[in-house]
């Protein structure tokens, strides 16, 4: 996830005009398309649009569309036999969904809901299967993206098994920051702040814990939260990474 801006005053959504091709470079997965590439994928391509917290497929439905997010953001969830939510990842603009089901032709294995009004660009299964096998550069972005998520989930698998939730939450940040941070001259690195419950869902802890951990954080200047951004004291990112690599 991160802040990249796909819609703008020009190109903001509208029904009655055709998605023009030039408009599906600016998704990450499609940037080295050549014109020819993007317009095929232009033809095949719809838009949909869900408020917040409205669910976009549920785990162990059947799947038939591949999703790439245009504006907003979502929540990749399960829910535990107890009910508990766990987030698995948070997706913004550019980042894409729905892959897996339509590559191994099993039921979703996640359930995601828009946490923002949200913007979706779809692909049906039998047009996505068809651009992947006829792109290889397209299906190797798809492949790395894969890797990174495997890596990622590989981490938080360690983390969990190995750390404790003051260690979990400061890979988190870690995370975060890897993947969206702007680092600032005051020596802090601006990170768009989830809420304490998100936190918690992700790290496998109560609201309450990471609220009091924060809390500490803020105390000893290594935090800074300020409306919907975190700053995150880069010295001590620095010295988490070393720690913990
Ligand atoms: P699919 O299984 O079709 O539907 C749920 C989607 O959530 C899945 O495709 C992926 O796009 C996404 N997803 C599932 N697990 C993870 C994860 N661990 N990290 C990031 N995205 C995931």
């Amino acid at each position: 996830m991160d802040n990249r801006q796909l819609t703008t005053d020009n190109n903001r959504y509208n029904p009655l005009r055709p998605m023009l091709p030039a408009f599906f470079r600016k998704f990450p997965l499609f940037a080295d398309l050549d014109d020819r590439e993007l317009a095929t994928i232009a033809a095949v391509a719809k838009t949909r649009r869900y408020g917040k917290d409205d669910v976009i497929f549920y785990a162990d439905e059947s799947g038939d569309i591949f999703c790439l997010i245009r504006e907003g953001q979502v929540k990749v969830t399960m829910i535990s036999p107890e009910g508990k939510e766990i987030i698995l990842k948070i997706l913004g603009p550019g980042d894409f969904f729905g892959e897996m089901a339509l590559l191994d032709d099993e039921p979703r294995s996640a359930t995601v809901v828009a946490t923002e009004p949200l913007e979706i660009v779809t692909i049906w299964r039998h047009d996505f299967l068809q651009i992947l096998q006829e792109n290889f550069t397209l299906t190797r972005k798809l492949l790395a993206e894969l890797s990174r998520r495997l890596r990622s989930a590989s981490s938080r698998i360690e983390s969990l098994a190995t750390m404790d939730v003051y260690g979990r939450l400061a890979r988190f940040f870690l995370d975060l920051a890897r993947d969206q941070g702007k680092p600032l001259d005051s020596g802090y690195v601006a990170v768009t702040r989830p809420t304490h419950q998100a936190m918690a869902n992700m790290i496998g802890t109560s609201r309450e814990t990471v609220s009091r951990l924060i809390h500490d954080l803020m105390r000893q200047n290594l935090l800074i939260s300020e409306g919907k951004t975190i700053y995150l004291k880069k010295t001590a990112l620095d010295q988490f990474r070393e720690e913990a690599t």
